[in-house]
């Protein structure tokens, strides 16, 4: 039975809220298709929301003059899967909700609480896992870049947390059966795979951006 829960990722390419639901549903993880493609970005949506966004979800990748592209991307990719829920079906609730979950879960000062901060130094696996463990009390997931060539140690690409479909609360992201093993499939593709045991770089943000 696939798990019912939201994923948000909050590190690597950004935030990101997409569901976890949709395999039997039209989405298509395979293919990276969106969910709906009559249902366009349209910026206009969000505008209250742009400081929030500026700050907390900044297109990174695009040149200055594109800054939507991502946006636009993000809503197409997760924002029409997730639009299934009553609570994300609208770009505006989707960002908004996105953005609120992001500042709930304030995952940098929660990292910081426990010394974890981006350095050149590395951290063992364990001490992102049992911190975020502690804070939350729900399993994260944790996916990684592997080793650059001519280097040893991963590095983290990518930390998710999982919420209920029902109600967005935090519940556990690791879950048996097939749809880990899909999961794994799709970052797998994104050059991300689950971090190894064992040490770990955290560099700051730059740093992993593609
Ligand atoms: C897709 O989006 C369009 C435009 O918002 C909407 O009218 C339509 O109902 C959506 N289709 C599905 C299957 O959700
Ligand atoms: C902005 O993005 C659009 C769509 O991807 C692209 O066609 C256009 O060339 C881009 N413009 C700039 C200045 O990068
Ligand atoms: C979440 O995972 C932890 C550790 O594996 C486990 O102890 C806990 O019971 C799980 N919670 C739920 C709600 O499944």
């Amino acid at each position: 039975m696939a798990p019912r829960a939201v994923r948000v990722a909050l590190l690597g390419w950004g935030l990101a809220l997409c569901c976890l639901w949709c395999a039997g549903a039209g989405w298509r993880p395979d293919k990276g298709e969106e969910c709906n493609r009559s249902w366009h970005f349209n910026i206009d949506e969000i505008k209250d929301l742009m400081p929030d966004m500026k700050i907390y979800w900044p297109d990174v990748i695009h040149p200055s003059s594109n800054r939507t592209q991502f946006w636009k991307h993000e809503w197409e990719k997760h924002g029409t899967c997730a639009a299934q829920l009553d609570a994300l079906n609208s770009e505006r609730k989707y960002f908004g909700k996105s953005l609120a979950l992001y500042k709930q879960v304030d995952l940098n000062s929660m990292l910081l609480k426990f010394g974890i901060k981006p350095s050149i130094n590395y951290y063992h696996i364990a001490d992102f896992k049992d911190a975020l463990t502690r804070v939350y009390g729900v399993v994260p997931k944790i996916q990684c870049l592997p080793p650059k060539q001519g280097a040893q140690v991963q590095t983290i690409g990518q930390i998710e947390l999982c919420f209920t479909k029902e109600d967005l609360h935090l519940r556990n992201c690791s879950e048996p059966g097939e749809q880990e093993a899909r999961l794994a499939k799709g970052a797998a593709a994104r050059g991300m795979a689950v971090c190894e045991y064992g040490p770990v770089f955290y560099p700051p943000p730059a740093e992993t951006q593609p």
